[in-house]
């Protein structure tokens, strides 16, 4: 018998350093250990051996049988590391490739000036206002004193969703939320989209962008708002800029004015861009009708405020030298990734 067992440690030992695979491993595992085993065989043997030495031969047995199932269980964990081993091996990350560059993203240029523009106005004390895309006809119009025969308030001009709602047409209705809302001192700005019923075409689109500043003080007065607008222009187009104002009217500013910057392309020589002028059409500003004022409860003997609206396309034409307004709505991203 334990000349067997010997044999069966030494034959399983070589069997099993021999192995490459579990699946040889099980095999020798079933051949030595298995119901119909060898070590198992032995121990049907034992009942034919006499009564003394039965324990004996049963311990070399178990001895045996735990000598083997270490062996297998050690090589099993030994091929298991292996594979381990192989497997980091083939995923290991050279973390000193240079990584490829990730394409980011850029605002488009009518976001860059919509940024600089609010940035120019907060760090001058203003407030960042929101307002909505839909409108009543009463916060576009009727509140700002446009009279109801006016052509701006015709279909023709204006998207109507319904007889009372429309889609902005200019980001002056953010005015009399911001009345409806703060007692002066006010110093708002705010920016967003607006809309018109216009023909597409190099400088018409129903779909641009506006930028409104409203200010309501005590002593604030025309040449506060001349101020800002020289300082706004020279900061968009450099210290030489100048700026004139034209009288215009607008129904909810008493008095009214349009703002004309010396030529960003000549300089004020005269040029294509210009019409030969000098100069070019910025915005449009006023003083904010007493009216509107006084609808809100504001003592006009005491406050006076001015207010401004500007296009945004338009003076990202004029800063990056575009000529034709479609190309800010085409996303061709030739066009869009100048902007960095
Ligand atoms: N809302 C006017 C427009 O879209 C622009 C404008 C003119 C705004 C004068 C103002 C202003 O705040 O005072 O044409």
């Amino acid at each position: 018998m334990e000349n067997k067992t010997n044999q069966i440690i030494q034959n399983a030992t070589s069997e099993i350093e021999k192995a490459k695979t579990k699946q040889e491993l099980f095999e020798i595992n079933t051949h030595y250990l298995g119901k119909n085993g060898q070590v198992s065989l032995l121990m049907q043997e034992l009942k034919n051996c006499s009564k003394e030495d039965r324990p004996r031969l049963g311990a070399i047995l178990n001895e045996c049988r735990e000598k083997v199932d270490t062996l297998l269980k050690e090589k099993i964990k030994k091929l298991e590391d292996e594979e381990l081993e192989q497997k980091l091996n083939a995923e290991k990350v050279d973390v000193t490739i240079p990584v490829k560059p990730i394409p980011f993203g850029i605002n488009h240029p009518i976001t860059i000036i919509q940024n600089l523009l609010t940035d120019f106005f907060v760090k001058r004390g203003f407030t960042v206002k929101f307002g909505t895309d839909i409108e009543t006809d009463y916060y576009c119009f009727e509140a700002l004193n446009v009279p109801k025969n006016h052509p701006a308030r015709d279909a023709q001009d204006t998207f109507y969703i319904n007889e009372e709602t429309v889609l902005r047409t200019h980001t002056s209705a953010t005015q009399i939320h911001t009345l409806e809302q703060q007692k002066p001192p006010i110093k708002m700005v705010s920016t967003g989209s607006t809309y018109r019923a216009d023909e597409i075409d190099s400088t018409h689109s129903p779909f641009f962008h506006q930028l409104e500043i409203l200010v309501v003080d005590e002593k604030v007065s025309m040449t506060d708002l001349k101020g800002i607008i020289e300082e706004l222009a020279k900061f968009l187009f450099g210290d030489k800029t100048q700026i004139r104002l034209r009288p215009s009217y607008f129904p909810f500013t008493e008095p009214s004015a349009e703002v004309d910057a010396t030529c960003t392309q000549c300089g004020g020589k005269g040029c294509s861009l210009c019409k030969g002028t000098g100069w070019i059409e910025l915005l449009g500003c006023g003083m904010v009708n007493p009216k509107i004022l006084e609808n809100h409860g504001i003592d006009t003997n005491k406050y006076a405020g001015y207010a401004v609206g500007l296009g945004l396309e338009r003076i990202a034409m004029l800063r990056y030298g575009i000529s034709d307004l479609r190309e800010f709505y085409e996303n061709d991203v030739n066009f869009l990734k100048q902007f960095k």
